[in-house]
């Protein structure tokens, strides 16, 4: 096996996405463009990873160590690049850290979609001993570096500023992927000119000096364009993106999962899903989900890092946020239209939590029901309990928060408050309108509200005469 270093170009400076963010740091189906390389890159147990920065450099660096820490992973090495003069110099600068054997791969932080297979394929063509490109037939290849060949030999690559009208109708272009054995890479960065059309100095000039100096050179061709295209853009970033969705949307298919309209669908994470799922259009799952056999999800829904038990129903318009801690929703549960779950809430089997319902932090037992525009937080809710209408759980005093525990088979009515911390005793009922502000025993009615007064044949105030 070749030992392997590799170098990611990340200094330049996007000026098309006009953004104050570097444009490694655009995301794309929820990471980063340069987390994608970053994390394709973790697959090929490289023994170096390089990470060459200039614009907005310290932006770009903490967000690499942030990302590395939250993997487990080693960080990269930096190395700055100022001024920009170029991607051959960007590579110039990436030398003292390169050792003397072995092969670099050098890729662009801002092509997210690459793949592991194609880049141990671009290694296992270099041998060792050769340079490898990775190269693709474009339909429009306009921007592109061109390659130039004499029968099946390589020549060179020309820039798009350099070539020629007769080279610019060439349409197999350099994708920015290369291979090259680390001694020979030593040998030809520094000779590198920056006497062209940009005046910079041109990774892409290696190719003349490896055929100058008889060294090989061959070029492989990318599975499908997809994994090569570049964003320059917000219109490039965004058409990668639907390519990327369609591309999960696809694969959720052929394992049986129904999507009403696999373009309408965005998955930013990990998808977990049983047999006969059914997902409605405009949904967007986040961070990691999994849903579990027969689940139906309506239209309309945001659900991130959520796990959704057998046959549960997610009606439209619901919002699920999980954040660290996770949302359940138990088998048989029934969620929404216009509900929100928040971090901590765990529904039991059958559950109804109905619109405008919000759960936070709280659990309920099988069969509880919350169906209407009601609160809970911190609670532990029993079996069989009925939430009415309006009813919420005080659990903030202003400075620390408390809990609420409802016992199985509580019936509380409607537009209630329970003053945490409470506990409402098994089988007891809490009068519409209460606030509760005591535990309540087993069986108990309690009822806490100013009482009924009725006077009899009330006169309302009648207007005056002008
Ligand atoms: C480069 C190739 C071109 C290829 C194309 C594929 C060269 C000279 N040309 O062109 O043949 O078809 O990629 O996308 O290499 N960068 C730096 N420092 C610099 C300049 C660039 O780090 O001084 C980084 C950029 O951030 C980017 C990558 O290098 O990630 C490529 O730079 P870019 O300017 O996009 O190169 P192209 O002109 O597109
Ligand atoms: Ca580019």
């Amino acid at each position: 096996m070749t030992a392997i270093d590799v170098v990611i170009m990340a200094a330049g400076k996007g000026t098309r996405m006009k953004s104050r963010l570097p444009k490694v740091l655009h995301r794309l189906a929820g990471r980063a463009l340069l987390q994608h390389v970053m994390d394709t890159v973790a697959g090929l147990a490289a023994r170096r990873v390089i990470v060459v920065t200039g614009n907005g450099a310290a932006e770009v660096e903490a967000a690499l160590s942030g990302w590395a820490q939250a993997g487990g992973r080693e960080r990269p090495v930096f190395v700055r690049q100022e001024p920009q003069l170029g991607t051959g110099h960007a590579v110039q600068q990436a030398v003292p850290a390169l050792h003397d054997d072995g092969v670099t791969l050098i890729l662009n932080g801002d092509v997210p979609l690459i793949e592991a297979a194609t880049l141990q394929k671009l290694v296992a063509s270099s041998r060792g001993e050769r340079l490898a490109l990775l190269s693709v037939e474009m339909t429009d290849p306009t921007g592109y570096g061109r390659i130039l060949r004499e029968g099946d030999k390589v020549l060179a690559i020309v820039e798009q500023k350099d070539a020629t009208e007769a080279q610019r109708r060439l349409r197999e272009v350099y994708t920015g992927f290369m291979a090259v054995p680390n001694a020979l890479l030593k040998r030809w960065l520094p000779r590198l000119s920056n006497s062209n059309a940009q005046g910079e100095y041109y990774l892409t000039d290696i190719v003349q000096l490896a055929v100058e100096g008889g060294a090989g050179v061959v070029a492989v061709t990318a599975a499908d364009a997809i994994q090569v295209e570049g964003v320059n853009s917000p219109l490039q970033l965004a058409q990668l993106e639907r390519a990327f969705q369609l591309r999960q949307a696809r694969s959720l298919m052929e394992a049986g999962v129904r999507l009403a309209d696999p373009a309408r669908f965005d998955l930013r994470g990990r998808l977990d899903c049983g047999q006969d799922v059914e997902i409605d259009v405009n949904c967007i799952f986040e961070g990691r989900v999994s849903l579990g056999d027969g689940v139906t999800i309506g239209a309309n829904c945001v659900i991130a890092n959520a796990s959704i038990a057998a046959g549960a129903v997610i009606h439209p318009f619901t919002h699920i946020d999980g954040e660290k801690t996770g949302v359940r929703v138990g088998e048989q549960a029934r969620v929404g239209p216009f509900a929100r779950l928040r971090p901590g809430a765990d529904l039991g089997p059958e559950v109804h939590v109905g619109n405008f319902v919000e759960i936070k932090n709280s659990s309920l037992a099988r069969g509880a029901k919350a169906n209407h525009l009601a609160y809970l937080g911190d609670s532990v809710v029993g079996e069989r309990v009925n939430y009415g209408a309006g009813s919420i759980t005080a659990n903030y005093d202003g400075a620390n928060k408390h809990r609420t525990v409802i016992e199985d088979d509580v019936h509380v009515g409607s537009n209630c408050v329970l003053v945490a911390p409470v506990t409402i005793g098994r089988g007891g009922t809490v009068g519409g309108g209460s606030t509760i502000t005591k535990d309540t025993a087993p069986g108990a009615l309690s009822v806490a509200r100013g009482k009924q007064v009725s006077i009899a044949n009330w006169q309302r105030p009648q207007k005056k005469p002008r």
